[in-house]
């Protein structure tokens, strides 16, 4: 990925190229900071190509400083339209045309503002998501296109940017690229490759690389002496033993204690309910609410935030076979309660169902879990929202303003009682799936059963937002490490 520096200590050699976003009906040069002489002579450029800030509008010219060898205008159309998601289409098409032309090395005027936000909001989330749009994953492929990519990405600061103010926050938007990052890897991670334990031994890597967390991971003598047979269930009938890893950020003085729970399942097939052919492929990305705690825990010890934050990852295959959990069985989850297995391909609620007990033990006053939990979801919201449900108002509203900042939205659906009838079985306290209807609401419902008691708690379905069947509002295609910027946001608004 580019390293990220400011303009003003461009390298002796001229930059390939400066782009600069631009919203139309205002002069973007007068909101960037230049020297009176650069900015007369950008200002005669300008006129002279006459870009006027159109949406997809792209108009390049010979640069007239001699540092950079050219000059592009991208334009985003009107100011009081512009959409966080229109920023991010617009910084990942500035870095794909870099990378198409062979510019090295880059230099990026971003002088808007995302509508709603203020300056401060907007412009980290500008410099955060510049960070990660070249973002590609090509560690299987024998040819590796590093070497035509952007390397150097010179941020120019905007008019009255300090060179601390902005070095501040170049620092922050590469602190969450490497979450991020390290969030899409794991989940465009492939299941043979990704398995429980390779999921394990890279958060294991993770926490070596940064001071501050601990790792613990409980395999199958553990998870039997806990008897979670949620986790041990779901995954007997695959050759690949469960974990459930747990990683810990414990400093001096807490002010919170906060769970964050991460779907693991490495490949969904649907167990012995079978998944269709069609499509099956995409449930690699099965484990990306793990993906997210694992992220978000990275950037909460390398802030140092004075938070205890616990991350859980019950990690699983959920394959057919002969070992393989039926329809109709009955399982036990570590609280006690039975369960009947309606649907095998429901399995994602029984391991969670273990890790949420588990929670209690870490005294969370928050517990939020993270899962690509239901198809439902997708058809309720699509690709523009997580769902969110929980016994919190507070925290739910919280969480959706906070979203609506970052650029990462949430949006509240009901756990209401009855929903819980949907899930009655005539055998066991619970089955683990209801008819067709409110699919979402009653996986919600299912969850719900497993909190401690005492926790404001808050389930994110990420099903549709976790992964992309293709690129999206300026996100890439596959993992999109969803959830990691509003986590650590909201992280850091519980100590204001
Ligand atoms: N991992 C899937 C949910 C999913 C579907 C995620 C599509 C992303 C895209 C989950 O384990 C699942 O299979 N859920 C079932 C539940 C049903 C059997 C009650 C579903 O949503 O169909
Ligand atoms: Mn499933
Ligand atoms: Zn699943």
């Amino acid at each position: 990925m580019a390293d990220l520096y400011q303009f003003r200590t461009a390298p002796e050699e001229p930059l390939d190229c400066i782009y600069i976003l631009q919203c139309s009906g205002a002069d973007p040069l007068d909101s960037l900071e230049f020297s009176a002489k650069d900015r007369k002579a950008l200002k005669a450029k300008a006129k002279a190509l006459g870009p006027r800030g159109e949406e997809d509008e792209v108009i390049s010219g010979e640069c007239p400083l001699s540092l950079a060898r050219r000059l592009t205008f991208v334009g985003l159309g009107e100011d009081r339209k512009l959409t966080h998601a229109k920023l991010r289409a617009a910084l990942q098409r500035v870095m794909h045309q870099a990378t198409k032309n062979r510019e090295y090395q880059i230099g990026l005027g971003i002088p808007v503002k995302v509508h709603g936000l203020s300056d401060a909001e907007s412009r980290l989330f500008a410099l955060r998501e510049a960070a990660s749009a070249d973002y590609t994953f090509d560690h299987f492929k024998s040819k590796k296109n590093e070497f035509d990519k952007v390397d150097g990405l010179h941020i120019l600061p905007l008019a009255g940017e300090s060179e601390k103010e902005l070095e501040e926050r170049l620092q922050r938007a590469r602190l969450l690229r490497t979450s991020v990052q390290l969030a899409r890897d794991l989940g465009n991670r492939p299941g043979n490759d990704l398995t429980p334990e390779a999921l394990a031994s890279a958060t294991r890597e993770m926490c070596e690389e940064v001071s501050g967390l601990r790792v613990t991971v409980l395999g199958m003598k553990e998870l039997l002496k806990e008897k979670m047979g949620g986790i041990l269930g779901v995954s007997q009938g695959s050759q690949e033993e469960p974990r459930l890893i747990v990683i810990e950020h414990r400093p001096k003085k807490p002010k919170k204690s906060v769970v964050l729970v991460g779907k693991g399942v490495t490949f969904d097939s649907g167990g012995i309910s079978i998944k269709p052919a069609a499509g099956m492929g995409w449930m690699k990305y099965d484990m990306c609410g793990a993906a997210t705690v694992v992220g978000v825990l990275r950037a909460v010890a390398e802030l140092e935030l004075p938070i205890k934050v616990v991350g859980l990852i019950p990690a699983v295959e959920n394959l057919p076979s002969g070992s393989a959990i039926k329809p109709g069985d009955i399982i036990t989850i570590s609280n006690g309660k039975t369960v009947e297995v309606d649907n095998t391909d429901a399995e994602g609620r029984l391991i969670l169902a273990d890790a949420l007990y588990h929670s209690e033990r870490f005294n969370p006053d928050i517990v939020i879990d993270y899962a690509t939990l239901t198809g439902a979801c997708v058809v309720a919201l699509g690709q523009e929202a997580a769902g969110i449900m929980g016994n919190d108002k507070d925290l739910l509203e919280t969480l959706q303003k906070l979203g609506e900042k970052v650029g990462e939205r949430v949006w509240p659906l009901p756990l209401y009682e009855e929903y819980l009838s949907y899930l009655k079985s005539d055998w066991a306290d619970l089955k683990n799936a209801g008819s067709r209807w409110g699919g979402t609401v009653t996986a919600g419902t299912f969850l719900q059963q497993f909190v401690p008691e005492k926790v404001s708690w808050v389930h994110m379905d990420i099903a549709g937002v976790g992964y992309l069947e293709k690129e999206h509002n300026g996100l890439p295609k596959g993992a999109t490490g969803f959830g990691i910027d509003l986590t650590v946001a909201f992280l850091e608004q519980l100590l204001k």
